[in-house]
């Protein structure tokens, strides 16, 4: 089987690693890709994301059986539609579809028409109006602009005067024509849980939590996240079976009952309330860091996988994990994610992956002559998987201090929350 994977960073790392241990894989290529993904695949670096017609041209000379879109733009985009309608195999959701990721709106009313349990909300498209809704309701609360903004646009507001003040912001984030979104705000542990969908089968790819905030003790600012783990010990079997019936299988329903059925992995952000699990948001794509994590716990063949997703023949598949924990930490340029510098040497990506169960995604790095310089925020994913989280937490730290890059950092507390829930 041909394959084209869409991307270029930790994430789509972990897929073309995966990808490449495959018995089925033919000739494989990635655009742009980076330099790990190039160990696996040829890339295409030159050809943006955004250049649907290259895309499609690219799978025509390269016979391609399979295209694999690792983030969320090209989706929303409509990159699928694009390729389905050249009768190209493709994982990951059409344009409406995508809309789960894309417009928040969108998603709170499905869920409200289908009863999936989720934040209490109201939306407004006036200022005034969004002001005296927040004074009746008082805080906590949380304010959400809508639209793609790539992890902002959401203010979490603890006091009446951030409230009110976050209203503006929020508008000004979104520009002419917002509308806000209003929420109740949850309270419980924060866990993320991936599953494969073809439009009517669904099969559970396990949970993961991850780090947002820059710095130890979650401290600093938000971040694409710093690292994560999986599984996640606070979702239990009992919690996942809640999600699947209460969540995840009235989503795949409803859309595939409104003719826009959802292929590829759903991705939930959920909150474990007193009440069980609620969904926070919906993401249409694995993620990152969360997909290295799941992709080290994958027992077997990841491309029938995903040729089944695209193909809608997931039934006649199941998805094995190994019974481990896998770990990630980023390491992460210094000042990241504020401003940082780009084009440190980096060293020691072959001494870290000698420890045994560890492996580097590349997430943001150059080639540059003989030499990998950083290229990003987010540089590598120092990965490994153990017996138990302790053991995988060792050894991801163990290689992390063998790579030699003194302009990055990493926390040194990833998984805190999972240790301390394991049996020692
Ligand atoms: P989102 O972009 O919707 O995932 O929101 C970003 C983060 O804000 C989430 O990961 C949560 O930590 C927090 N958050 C979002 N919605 C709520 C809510 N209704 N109650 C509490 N926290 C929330
Ligand atoms: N790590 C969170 C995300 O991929 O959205």
């Amino acid at each position: 089987m041909n394959v084209l994977l869409l991307g270029s960073g930790g994430r789509e790392h972990a897929l073309a690693w995966k990808l490449a241990q495959s018995p089925l894989m033919g000739a494989f290529f990635a655009v742009p890709g980076n330099p790990g993904i190039a160990e696996h695949a040829t890339c295409f670096e030159n050809i943006p994301l955004t250049d649907h017609d290259a895309i499609v041209a690219l799978c025509g000379a390269e016979k391609i059986d399979l295209v694999v879109v690792g983030p969320e733009a090209p989706l929303v985009d409509g990159i699928a539609d694009r390729l389905i309608a050249e009768g190209i195999p493709v994982f990951g959701p059409r344009q409406v579809a995508a809309q789960l990721e894309g417009s928040k709106l969108f998603t709170k009313e499905l869920c409200k028409a289908h009863d999936i349990p989720t934040a209490a909300f109201g939306r407004f498209d006036d200022r005034e109006q969004a002001r005296a809704f927040v004074r009746r309701q008082g805080a906590p609360i949380v304010l959400k602009a809508d639209g793609l903004m790539a992890g902002k646009g959401v203010i979490v507001a603890l006091t009446l005067e951030e409230a009110l003040d976050g209203v503006d912001e929020v508008f000004d984030m979104g520009g002419i024509g917002t509308e806000i979104l209003i929420e109740e705000f949850l309270e419980g542990e924060e866990v993320s849980f991936f599953c494969l969908v073809d439009g009517e089968t669904v099969l559970p790819f396990g949970s993961a939590q991850d780090h947002k905030r820059a710095f130890d003790g979650d401290e600093g600012p938000n971040t694409g996240g710093m690292g994560a783990y999986s599984p996640a010990p606070v979702f239990t079997a009992e919690l996942e079976r809640r999600t699947l019936h209460e969540i995840i299988r009235p989503t795949a329903r409803a859309l595939a009952d409104a003719d826009s059925p959802y292929r590829g992995v759903l991705f939930a952000g959920l909150m474990l309330t007193q009440q069980g699990p609620k969904l926070i948001e919906y993401n249409v794509r694995f993620g990152d860091p969360e997909c290295q994590v799941l992709m080290l716990r994958l027992d077997g063949d990841l491309l029938p996988l995903l040729h089944a997703v695209a193909t809608g023949q997931l039934e006649n598949q199941d998805i094995a994990l190994k019974p481990e924990a896998a770990i990630t930490v980023v390491l992460a340029a210094r000042g990241y994610p504020g401003a940082y510098e780009k084009g440190s040497r980096i060293a020691g990506i072959g001494a870290a992956e000698s420890i045994p169960g560890a492996k580097v995604f590349h997430a943001g790095t150059k080639r540059s002559g003989s030499d990998i310089v950083a290229n990003g925020g987010r540089v590598l994913n120092v990965t490994a998987i153990g017996a138990n989280v302790a053991e995988a937490r060792e050894r991801a730290y163990d290689a992390a201090a063998r790579i030699d890059w003194p302009e990055g950092f990493y926390r040194t507390d990833i998984a805190w929350r999972a240790l301390g829930a394991e049996p020692t």
